[in-house]
């Protein structure tokens, strides 16, 4: 049999069933602009969140709590410009899906109708049940999200690894199989056990999507900022860095500095 991976043209919720099915893992990234989620979709990534890490990487927040719906729809809009191929999922962000269904409805339509984008994710398990159902028969794809969800970081009371104990595992499980079950056509599983989330995916048919729950799942979500290197401060376990764009970066600012100071820069050949 051949082991020959399906190019997938324009990566679809479906293709991303399929993937799991023919055991090819998905790669996930996020990105909240045009020009970084160019790159992204260029470089093959098979789907591109617009999370609400914005929050942070972007606006500085501390948490993902203050990001509004109008701001997520403005980073949504540049990279859904962006991109010919990866599938676009955008976060609902805190605020905008807890109330009732009919809000969780709303905010949905106005990230599919203002931004383009092709699916929305949303973090909680039993306790959003009604929304997600209201969400998903308006014919929109949902993504879940279970263990570390930052939006009840004041719940948690710290970022560290959730799920340790029985009783938040079996919640998680029951969840996981809740949500396959409800429609959801994928699901991120954020910083629990590596035994656990390998369960999980094992134990539904829609991909489990990983960020620091280890290689015994579906495919793996890193957000763009720490994976480029452009914080040395935030050094999680899970994260693996594929470049140093902060050192880079500063070398280029600093010369630059330097040669307008000095006044080499510009040169004749950079002048009309
Ligand atoms: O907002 C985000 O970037 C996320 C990922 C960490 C999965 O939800």
């Amino acid at each position: 049999m051949s082991t020959a991976k399906k190019q997938y043209k324009r990566v679809t919720v479906k293709s991303l069933v399929d993937m799991k099915s023919n055991n090819e893992k998905i790669s996930m990234l996020t990105a909240y602009d045009y020009t970084m989620a160019k790159i992204v979709d260029q470089a093959g990534v098979d789907v591109i969140l617009v999370g609400d890490s914005a929050s942070n990487v972007m606006a500085g927040h501390e948490t993902t709590l203050p990001i509004t719906l109008d701001q997520m729809i403005y980073h949504a809009s540049g990279v859904i410009r962006a991109i010919d191929r990866s599938l676009v999922v955008v976060d609902l962000p805190f605020g905008s899906y807890q109330s009732d269904p009919k809000e969780a409805l709303r905010s949905s339509i106005r990230i599919m109708k203002e931004s383009g984008a092709h699916a929305v994710k949303m973090e909680g398990g039993s306790e959003i049940k009604d929304s997600i159902k209201r969400i998903l028969k308006a014919g929109i794809p949902v993504m879940g999200h279970l263990g570390l969800t930052p939006q009840s970081i004041y719940k948690f009371g710290t970022y560290t690894v959730r799920a340790k104990e029985e009783a938040e595992a079996e919640k998680l499980k029951s969840d996981a199989l809740l949500l396959e079950r409800l429609g959801c056509f994928a699901l991120v599983l954020e910083k629990v056990p590596a035994k656990l989330a390998q369960e999980v995916a094992e134990s539904i048919s829609i991909p489990v999507i990983g960020i620091g729950a280890g290689n015994g799942v579906d495919g793996q979500v890193l957000v763009l900022h720490d994976m480029l290197g452009m914080d040395h401060e935030f050094n999680p376990r899970f994260l693996r860095r594929y470049a140093d764009l902060k050192t880079i970066m500063t070398e280029a600012f600093v010369q630059y500095n330097k040669d307008v100071k000095t006044g080499d820069f510009p040169s004749e050949n950079e002048q009309y």
